[in-house]
């Protein structure tokens, strides 16, 4: 983020070189969101088999909140006077993961991935989190909150893929007639 990038109106108490610092980690957030919102979108389409239906509309919820966090972000860096980059091309150009590769499969094929997609972004929010306290805390308590839903929304996906074998010891929760 060059200085050109950064408009002469900056939050008060936030000088340009201070902003720069969280508009840049803004900037990666962004992008990370962007592409889980894609991702989410990619998988709602594409999957089949065991509880279809179920699954199917929660992928299509989490976007929507995904969404939500992404326009969260992108107003944060046009207040702090620098430029959201969201097209496509920037996104591929600067990220740093793989594309999502998986097409029409099954529900717990889909649900892996995206454990893992959300693993990635929830490890890179927990980082600008650390950063971004230092100089702008209004930067970092946005990304807190969003911290929260995206593992929130991790938790979902992964109820849907534990088993039996996943329950405590002891766990009466197997048992029928009870
Ligand atoms: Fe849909």
């Amino acid at each position: 983020m060059n200085t050109q990038q950064l408009a002469a109106s900056v939050v008060q108490g936030v000088s340009p070189g201070h902003a720069s610092t969280p508009v840049g980690l803004l900037q990666g957030r962004l992008h990370a969101l962007n592409d889980l919102y894609l991702t989410l979108k990619h998988a709602h389409w594409n999957l089949v088999g065991p509880n279809f239906i179920a699954v199917h509309e929660l992928l299509d919820a989490q976007a929507d909140a995904v969404r939500v966090m992404t326009d969260d972000v992108a107003e944060r860096i046009a207040t702090l006077g620098g430029v959201a980059q969201g097209t496509a091309g920037a996104l591929v150009a600067e990220r740093a993961w793989d594309d999502y590769g998986i097409g029409r499969a099954d529900t717990s094929i889909h649900l892996s991935a995206l454990d893992a997609s959300y693993t990635r972004v929830i490890e890179g929010t927990r980082e600008a989190v650390t950063v971004s306290g230092v100089n702008e805390p209004a930067t970092e308590d946005l990304l807190i909150g969003q911290l929260r839903g995206l593992e929130k929304s991790q938790w979902l996906v992964r109820a849907h893929l534990a088993t039996g074998a996943d329950r405590p010891a002891g766990s009466t929760a197997a048992k029928s007639g009870g």
